[in-house]
């Protein structure tokens, strides 16, 4: 499942609701891996965590449920596309349940010319990535305020 929508919409806090429920419904103990795509990307640098690059991905590889919170936000290089996309192509050919969240659209709606109005996940995160979320990975497009802002 990926939810998308603008900052403060609420994607976090239902996705980790979402956990709690397959918590809820699920078997009494599976391992769940929670993290943001900046932190991920973090532990994954040479020298972020005591295993190591490829142990660290492996891990996240072939956790059993996996929550990425704000894909596409961190700043993109070859480095980060690449692992996000072992990452995701790893999880999508094992049918491995995975929770994202992202600030970016799925598609940004196109201009008379046919051209992509903004960013989004594509630009983002590259076609390849995008095309495999595409075929199972349901999309839910949270809309409303900031509600940070309009708490109180
Ligand atoms: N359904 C809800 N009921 C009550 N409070 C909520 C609900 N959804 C979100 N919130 C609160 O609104 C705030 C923003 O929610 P959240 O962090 O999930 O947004 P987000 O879309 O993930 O934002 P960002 O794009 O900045 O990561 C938080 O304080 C959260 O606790
Ligand atoms: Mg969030």
């Amino acid at each position: 499942m990926l939810l998308t929508g603008t900052t403060g919409t609420g994607k976090t806090h239902e996705a980790y609701g979402a956990l709690r429920r397959i918590a809820a419904a699920g078997p009494c103990s599976y391992e769940v891996i929670s993290i943001t795509t900046a932190d991920m990307y973090g532990r994954l640098r040479p020298k972020g965590s005591d295993r190591g690059t490829e142990e660290e991905l492996r891990r996240l590889c072939h956790v059993p449920l996996l929550l990425l919170d704000d894909l596409g936000s961190a700043k993109a290089s070859e480095w980060t596309e690449e692992m996000t996309y072992r990452l995701i192509n790893e999880r999508y050919n094992a049918c491995r349940p995975s929770l994202y969240t992202s600030n970016l659209p799925a598609r940004a709606p196109l201009d008379e010319h046919g051209h992509a109005t903004g960013p989004d996940l594509t630009s983002a995160l590259g076609g390849r990535i995008t095309s495999r979320l595409s075929e199972d990975t349901r999309i839910i497009a949270m809309t409303g305020a900031d509600r940070r802002r309009t708490a109180g």
